[in-house]
């Protein structure tokens, strides 16, 4: 069976890029596939946290992925520091991944620009990034196409290890829905939709109420051309919207184009598909809340699933690399 993992910071709340770009398409795979979905922990704190708040956004993270539609019966959810294999096949994998190629990592320049103190954490990230995916011999990583870099550089590092201290890694494959793979900030559509910290009015949330997400859609940047088209470079508000609209439906944003010659019904259209596509993740989202001792537990299980699979991969390389047994 196909094995997939995608991982998901707990920094913040799901937004609609992260929905339509990722967890979508994580809902639907988790049938046909052997599926690890771990909301990634230590890689927010490569940014500084408020002392005490990282757990509870992992909790929230983590019953959000339930709510949208992640059953834990079905695939494994856990969180990535229950299982220290992460972080103990990340080092391996730093020592793997050179200084140059770590530089290049288009996140690391965005992010590192943005923060007044820079980890070495941060710089190193990529290749937890790594060690997350290679631990459980991956074949396919559903992501947006934000990540297809890290995911490059994930199948390099493989390659590297596989070369120095023989067959050890699978190499995995990004896997970018054809639409929502890229939904971007409605006050500045040539900017990837992030964090809601970040940009309020810009980014939609997965929590936001129908009265929020009607405003924000209708304040959405456009243009003067007056003209419904779907052109990225040239119309990027206009273009997001119809991404939006096409990807919460099953018609390509190009089609959708055509039925509309202004811009307030599409705004309208685009602002009721999304209402539609939240009210359901957000009803489950509030049973969930009311029980987070069972949300723990089902972590739990999650973990002891992943750690099975992690610890025997981690002993291959440590076996492969040749460490002295303890
Ligand atoms: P993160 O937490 O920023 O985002 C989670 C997923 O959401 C996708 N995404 C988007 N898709 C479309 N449009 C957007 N505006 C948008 N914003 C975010 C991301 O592509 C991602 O799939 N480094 C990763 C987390 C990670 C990971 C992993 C992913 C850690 N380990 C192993 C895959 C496999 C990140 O920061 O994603």
């Amino acid at each position: 069976m196909t094995r997939v993992l995608s991982g998901i910071q707990p920094s913040g709340d799901l937004h609609l890029g992260n929905y339509l770009g990722a967890i979508r398409n994580w809902a639907k795979l988790q049938h046909t596939t052997d599926a690890f979905h771990p909301v990634v922990d230590l890689h927010a704190v490569t940014v500084p946290q408020k002392p005490g708040e990282i757990g509870e956004a992992t909790l929230r993270m983590s019953q959000m992925l339930m709510a949208a539609g992640l059953d834990p019966q079905v695939c494994t959810i856990f969180v990535q520091s229950h299982v220290h294999e992460h972080s103990e096949c990340a080092w391996l994998l730093e020592c793997t991944v050179s200084f140059g190629e770590l530089s290049r990592m288009t996140q690391f320049k965005d992010k590192s620009g943005r923060q007044e103190f820079v980890s070495a954490g941060l710089f190193t990230y990529p290749a937890l990034q790594a060690a997350d995916i290679l631990l459980y011999d991956a074949d396919e990583v559903p992501v947006g196409d934000d990540q297809r870099q890290h995911i490059e550089l994930t199948r390099d590092i493989a390659e590297r290890f596989n070369s120095r201290y023989g067959q050890t890694f699978k190499l995995p494959e990004a896997v970018v829905p054809a639409a929502g793979a890229r939904v971007m900030d409605l006050q500045h559509p040539t900017n990837k939709m992030s964090k809601s910290l970040d940009s309020p009015r810009g980014t939609i949330d997965l929590l936001d109420d129908p009265a929020a997400v009607t405003r924000k859609i209708k304040s959405a940047v456009t243009d003067s051309d007056g003209e419904v088209r779907y052109d990225v470079a040239a119309k990027p508000g206009v273009s997001n919207l119809l991404s939006i609209l096409a990807a919460a439906g099953d018609r390509a944003p190009a089609e959708l184009a055509d039925d509309y010659s202004m811009y307030g019904p599409l705004k309208a259209d685009t602002a009721e598909a999304v209402i539609e596509l939240l009210r359901p993740v957000q009803a489950r989202f509030r049973e969930l809340q009311a029980d987070p001792a069972e949300t723990s537990r089902l972590l739990a299980v999650g973990a002891s699933k992943a750690q099975a699979v992690a610890s025997a991969t981690l002993q291959r390389a440590r076996a492969n690399l040749g460490l002295l047994t303890a």
